[in-house]
């Protein structure tokens, strides 16, 4: 039996990943620690309480003492950190505790890593670290060489733990991957990200407010996908290496709202345009040949098959994304959208 610490897993991707692996790996362990924050949702991993190959640890990745703590208990075989801040839109109005977390995290966690026998250390980045490409230049991609060049403070304190991990690497040996990824969508999406904030705004029958013009172009990939990249890394990645993962499946932010809108049987007529984010990326798009060519992996799940699915699950799963909504999320939803 291995043991597979899992931070942020009661996130949008950790969760995911957390059924993924304890569904795929009959001899893998699940330890999750979560300081179930805003983001993160106890009730995603309920089902699994009391399974024996789970345990849920309530924590904060900055708290020294309890992850070493956690450690000494527990002997780890990889940790995969999913735990961050995550949305840019905060990270602009609040930047401290994305450095906390996505920066002051990862070093605890390394740490704890280098003085438990070098522990294997997965860190879960972002395409964002590579800032951002021209709308005009289809033929540009992000490579593992592409240099990093951020722009919000989110993917600033992301690229900050992507280089402290690799310092790590080559300063003491620790053995660690990382994956930057695309935008995710899918079951337990958080949602004040763009495609679950869209798809449960229309639900509801409000306004469903786009940035700018709406031509900003993310590279969408299902979220499934995101954790066959992770587990082949785990199983096969190199030491020390970063592996990009994206599937070629670039959409402009206003196609993605047509297509929640046509799933839903609605028209455009709520669609509203809004200020747009302060430094907000033109276009992210990912070179994944890395990933095919050394790890075999490629997106299994198209875009229009991920999509019905994700609309069906919101459809489905109002008890888990209307309590969500409601409570501190409104307040934050005022500060940001005023009226709209
Ligand atoms: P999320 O915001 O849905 O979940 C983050 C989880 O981390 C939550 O459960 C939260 O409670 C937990 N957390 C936050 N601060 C913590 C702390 N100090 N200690 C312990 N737990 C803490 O995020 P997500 O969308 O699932 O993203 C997970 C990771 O994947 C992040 O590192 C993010 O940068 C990266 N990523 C996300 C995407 C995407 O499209 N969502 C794409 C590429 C990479
Ligand atoms: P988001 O889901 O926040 O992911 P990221 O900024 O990390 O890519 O946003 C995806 C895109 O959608 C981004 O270009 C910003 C845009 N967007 C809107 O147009 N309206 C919104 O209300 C939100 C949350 C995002």
């Amino acid at each position: 039996m291995k043991t597979i610490l899992v931070t942020g897993g009661a996130g949008f991707i950790g969760s995911n990943f957390v059924y993924y692996m304890l569904r795929t790996h009959p001899n893998v362990r699940i330890v999750v620690l979560d300081a179930l924050t805003y983001a993160g949702n106890f009730q995603t991993l309920e089902p699994l309480l009391g399974q024996a190959r789970f345990r849920f640890v309530r924590g904060d990745i900055t708290d020294r003492a309890a992850v070493m703590r956690l450690f000494d208990e527990e002997r780890f075989d990889a940790v995969v950190n999913f735990a961050a801040e995550s949305h840019v839109d905060r990270s602009i109005d609040t930047p401290e505790v994305f450095l906390k977390t996505n920066v002051l995290g990862v070093q605890v966690l390394l740490d704890a890593c280098r003085a438990h026998g070098n522990v294997r250390f997965h860190q879960v980045s972002t395409d964002e670290v590579y800032g951002d490409l021209p709308l005009d230049r289809p033929d540009l991609f992000f490579t593992e060489e592409t240099p990093l060049r951020t722009s919000s403070p989110y993917s600033a304190s992301k690229a900050g733990a992507d280089l402290l991990t690799l310092a790590y690497y080559r300063t003491f040996g620790t053995p660690v991957t990382i994956s930057r990824c695309s935008n995710n969508y899918g079951p337990y999406h958080f949602p004040e990200k763009l495609i679950p904030l869209m798809i449960t705004n229309a639900m509801e029958g409000k306004k469903l407010p786009v940035y700018g013009e709406g031509k900003n172009v993310r590279d969408w990939l299902f979220v499934k996908d995101h954790c066959r990249a992770i587990d082949l890394i785990l199983q096969g990645g190199r030491i020390g290496e970063v592996y990009n993962v994206g599937g070629h499946n670039e959409r402009s932010n206003l196609e993605v709202v047509r297509a929640i809108l046509h799933l839903l049987g609605k028209d455009d007529s709520d669609i509203i345009f809004v200020r747009d984010r302060p430094g907000h990326d033109l276009r992210y798009a990912i070179d994944p040949t890395k990933m095919r060519t050394e790890l075999g992996w490629k997106p299994e799940t198209t875009f229009e098959t991920g999509l019905r699915q994700t609309v069906a699950w919101y459809r489905e799963h109002r008890d888990w994304w209307e309590p969500v909504k409601s409570g501190a999320y409104l307040d934050y939803y005022k500060a940001h959208y005023g009226d709209a």
